[in-house]
């Protein structure tokens, strides 16, 4: 309960627009997800967030990592916080990675088995064990609208026997993560508050650079009758090419009626195209981190805010955004910001560029919803 995803229309290249319903609120799809890895979308305070862009509707969905929550300040500290919503005033739907991912690009020493991966901290070095139960414990107790099942991302380039076998301990664990999340997921923090409602469970086909195994992987993930599903493993390294190319023959064989996230992607121009082939949710930290460090997204292309010509430039950022970074500073003055390492450069940036990200949605909605792609 707490869950359905309706689509409204399809467009000629497989676009789709459609609404999530989520027990924290409606989302408008296809969209982007800002990412609060650690409970926090960097640099951004939530009132912001929730003004920010698409017309000043705000970000609708944001993203946490459950790794990094588990961490600290530890998952059962927030759940007697009363979950993740309320632990960082965010009263909009949210979503939880699995850790997977990040147990394998963060931590050291992994010790990967069938029953799970043993890893040490990045943050003090201490052991640690994540199996999919675990994974599954620690996202209910985080309490977000989705929780994500606990996966492998296999490092590229692999071998095709290798991402093969990796891929097999995906779906093993999907299953895993599915039972435990079953017999779990009344646990939320906030169950008995919104009438029994209850997260929801993703899967995430993997199958590296490999159109089979992509094919193999996302058939055997909609036999495990998931809400939705997710395509992992891609953003690795891989050209842009490649990257299209599995998304396009893994989108062939997942369900048209349930919400299709492509995790981990993407610059602007491409969170557009994928959305246009059919893709209803992605995340990404490019828009924060590129804020921090200076490069900010226009309707004309990147921009590094260091560069000098900036100087005495009296304009916005892009002159047709209209964010309220855009209609309030000029980019002599965000330069300023950055080259003094005020830590308002970061705000601005990031408010900036996550603006822009939420109206590329809106504007890809509108094209969808109305026909005009
Ligand atoms: N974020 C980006 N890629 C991935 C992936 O393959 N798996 C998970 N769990 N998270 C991701």
């Amino acid at each position: 309960m707490g869950f359905s995803f309706e689509v409204d229309r399809t467009a000629e290249g497989g676009g789709r627009r459609g609404r999530l319903r989520l027990p924290h609120g409606v989302v408008e799809t296809p969209v982007f997800m800002p990412v609060g890895t650690a409970a926090s979308v960097k640099a951004v305070p939530q009132s912001l967030l929730e003004e920010v862009g698409a017309g000043g509707k705000g970000a609708q969905i944001i993203l946490a990592n459950t790794y990094h929550l588990y961490l600290r300040p530890g998952h059962e500290l927030v759940r007697r916080m009363g979950g993740v919503h309320r632990f960082m005033s965010w009263e909009r739907p949210m979503l939880t990675d699995s850790g997977g991912f990040q147990v394998f690009s963060l931590s050291k020493l992994r010790k990967i088995s069938p029953e799970g991966v043993e890893f040490r901290s990045h943050l003090d070095g201490s052991k640690h064990f994540f199996s999919p139960e675990h994974s599954m414990d620690v996202q209910i107790a985080l309490g977000a609208d989705v929780a994500m099942v606990f996966d492998e991302c296999v490092e590229t380039p692999a071998t095709w026997e290798r991402t093969r076998e990796s891929m097999g301990l995906t779906h093993a664990w999907a299953q895993r993560s599915k039972d435990h999340f079953e017999l779990h997921k009344d646990r939320v923090p906030w169950f008995s508050e919104r009438q029994e409602q209850t997260q929801s469970l993703f899967g995430i086909v993997q199958g590296g650079m490999y159109a089979d195994l992509r094919e193999e992987s996302a058939k055997r993930l909609v036999e495990m009758d998931l809400p939705g599903y997710a395509i992992g493993g891609l953003a690795v390294g891989e050209p842009r090419e490649v990257t299209r190319e599995m998304i396009a023959r893994t989108l062939e064989h997942l369900p048209k009626d349930k919400p299709r996230y492509v995790m981990g992607v993407g610059y602007p121009d491409e969170i557009e195209e994928y959305a246009r082939m059919g893709v209803d949710m992605m995340d990404c930290v490019l828009p924060t981190r590129s804020g921090r460090h200076g490069l900010l997204f226009t309707s004309e292309g990147r921009l590094n805010i260091k560069k000098k010509e900036y100087a005495e430039d009296q304009g916005p950022i892009d002159a047709t955004c209209g964010c309220m970074v855009c209609r309030r500073y000029t980019r002599a003055y965000l330069r300023h910001l950055f080259a003094s390492g005020e830590p308002l450069s970061a705000v601005l940036n990031s408010v900036h560029n996550i603006a822009f990200y939420l109206d590329t949605m809106e504007r890809v909605r509108g094209d969808l919803g109305t026909g005009r792609s």
